[in-house]
């Protein structure tokens, strides 16, 4: 409705200078102040006329009247006076000359722009900690990240997807000396994280029992620092077990990061060093308890500690570091980091000292947080107590689907494949159905629902569009009628992607995708209802419904794959 928007604005616009000599509004402002009536019976936009009082001296009933006399030869649609409104509604002509000719002129780049062209965002996201297994609270920003990165790649921009990994710190040194006291190569190999984990949770229970391997493991941190190679070898491999399980992750969701430069990046490549140094340089370091740190206090926030009293770097300071590089490196418009709001106080600091620290792009640092996830029902609970992993859930929700499928289509080909797209599909599907700041709780059985919105009933539509084409043989270009509402209704809604595009980057939202999927299933599914399409009565009604199917699967399959959701053509 875009397209329709902007045309009625324009026409709203001359309406009223014929009125009077000035509209007293442009038409970029009657276009933002247009609605979409909540009854559609309403019509499809309104504009309410109070807007020009003001400027036309009148009360809003009579303006109303008076542009819809004006607006009578309005040669999109209909336009009626109704109280203080202006209601318009669009014509069956524009839908389906103007509407289903841009998506099919455009296919799979109807609804992108390109806003964003010649501007680079960076995208930190997903950013596990390395020798922690993925669990359900890393779904947020790992599903939400890639989302968002996909629109603003939709949107025009150049994006850097960046994994922040979390591989430096002092619990390289527990996990060094776990592994060398109780582990061996072989097992690590065989198990991969959750042997790690389970060297690291032992660590603490013999901690417990015998403090003084603490100061071990701090004296093999210290060591690695230093650069010891045999410590440099161990946790260099440390990573690289975890990544090759993440990535298997990765690979599920179809998602791929452009750099892994994770905390370690820049310690060991001493820019943790210049930060404090620059810092120091400013009169920003404050000694505080034998630890260094930026004072926040002007700004209701607690310190921001740069060095910790044992000399070592933090978060924090790693942090700082990276922003700092990714300027230099990107030269970003925006960097964006997607993690649980229980980080938002550290990323409020962060982005407090850079603009102590002088630097004007400190404004362009957008932290994006999300709500927690909580798990609900046994069958979830897995070895590791009440820590959900994601590999289980995915396998888990793979497994329902397949048999699923065993039942309903036992000759589907590439059964594996499709199976494990549905089923991930799901888990991803109803985590961005809910707006992302909201805690939610998680069931898997609402999550691996075939009914309502859900994953599979949106991927089994998308299919439905995918085998109705298939049987029809091929898709006219061009030509037939419409002749049924429930057609112009599925119009109407296909319209709505481009606005559906800008709205979720502008909140920073994949839920408003994940919404309009499911608009776009409801229309279409009314539409399959209503309409037989290669069983029409006339060639014309046929020719124009296989058609709008094309534009249907146009638009659900470019939606779905913004939410990190495969379209398989077959379910
Ligand atoms: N590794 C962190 C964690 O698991 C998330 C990192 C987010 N990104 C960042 N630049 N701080 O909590």
């Amino acid at each position: 409705m875009q397209n329709f928007k902007k045309k009625t604005a324009e026409a709203i616009e001359n309406a009223v200078l014929s009125l009077s000599d000035s509209a007293g509004l442009t038409a970029a402002d009657i276009e933002s102040f247009l609605e979409y009536p909540p009854d559609p019976a309403m019509g499809d936009l309104a504009f309410p006329c109070f807007r020009l009082s003001k400027a036309l001296r009148n009360a809003p009933p009579k303006i109303a009247a008076a542009l819809a006399e004006s607006l009578k030869d309005f040669s999109l649609g209909l336009v009626e006076a109704v109280g203080g409104y202006l209601n318009f509604k669009v014509s069956p002509d524009y839908l389906s000359n103007r509407v289903l000719g841009e998506i099919e002129e455009k296919g799979a780049s109807y609804g992108s722009s390109d806003i964003g062209r010649g501007k680079v965002v960076t995208l930190d996201y997903s950013s596990p900690n390395i020798c922690k297994p993925f669990h359900i609270g890393h779904l947020g920003t790992t599903v939400i990240g890639h989302s968002l990165k996909l629109l603003h790649e939709f949107a025009g921009y150049t994006c850097i997807g960046i994994n922040h990994l979390g591989d430096w710190g002092t619990q390289f040194g527990k996990q060094i000396v776990a592994f060398r006291k109780w582990g061996d190569r072989e097992t690590v190999e065989k198990i991969g994280i959750d042997e790690l984990v389970r060297l690291y949770v032992k660590f603490h229970e013999e901690a417990e029992k015998d403090p003084a391997l603490e100061d071990e493991a701090r004296a093999e941190f210290h060591k690695l620092e230093e650069g010891d190679p045999d410590n440099l070898a161990l946790w260099q491999w440390f990573v690289e077990v975890s990544l090759a399980e993440y990535k298997k992750t990765y690979r599920q969701l179809g998602i791929e990061f452009d750099h892994y430069t994770g905390e370690s990046f820049y310690i060991r490549g001493g820019l943790g060093d210049k930060v404090i140094g620059e810092l120091r340089e400013k009169n920003l370091l404050k000694l505080d308890n034998g630890a260094y740190i930026v004072d926040l206090s002007d700004y209701n926030m607690p310190p921001c500690i740069i060095v910790k009293t044992d000399g070592s770097t933090i978060y924090h300071t790693r942090d700082i570091a990276a922003a700092l590089y990714r300027k230099k490196t990107y030269d970003f418009d925006k960097s964006i980091y997607v993690t649980s709001s229980q980080q938002s106080l550290h990323f409020a600091q962060l982005f407090k000292v850079i603009e102590l620290m002088g630097y004007p792009w400190h404004d362009r640092l957008v932290h994006v947080p999300y709500g927690t996830v909580s798990v609900d029902g046994a069958k979830l609970a897995t070895r590791t107590g009440n820590v959900v992993l994601l590999k289980d859930l995915f396998r888990l929700s793979v497994e329902k689907v397949t048999e699923v499928m065993n039942e309903k289509n036992p000759d589907l080909e590439n059964r594996e494949e499709v199976a494990e797209a549905v089923g991930v599909g799901a888990i991803v599907f109803n985590y961005l159905y809910n707006s992302r700041i909201k805690d939610i709780n998680f069931t898997l059985d609402q999550a691996l629902s075939f009914e309502g919105s859900t994953g599979p009933y949106a991927q089994y539509t998308y299919a439905r569009t995918c085998s109705i084409l298939e049987k029809a043989g091929s898709v006219p270009s061009e030509g037939g009628s419409m002749t049924h509402a429930s057609e112009a209704e599925l119009l109407k809604t296909l319209s709505l992607f481009p606005e559906k595009v800008s709205e979720a980057i502008a909140a920073y939202e994949p839920s408003v995708i994940t919404r309009y999927v499911i608009d776009v299933c409801t229309a279409f599914n009314h539409f399959y209802r209503d309409c037989p399409i290669v069983t029409a009565d006339t060639e014309d009604a046929k020719t124009f419904r296989l058609r709008l199917t094309n534009a249907a699967k146009t638009v659900l399959g470019s939606a779905l794959r913004l939410i990190c959701m495969k379209t398989p053509e077959k379910i």
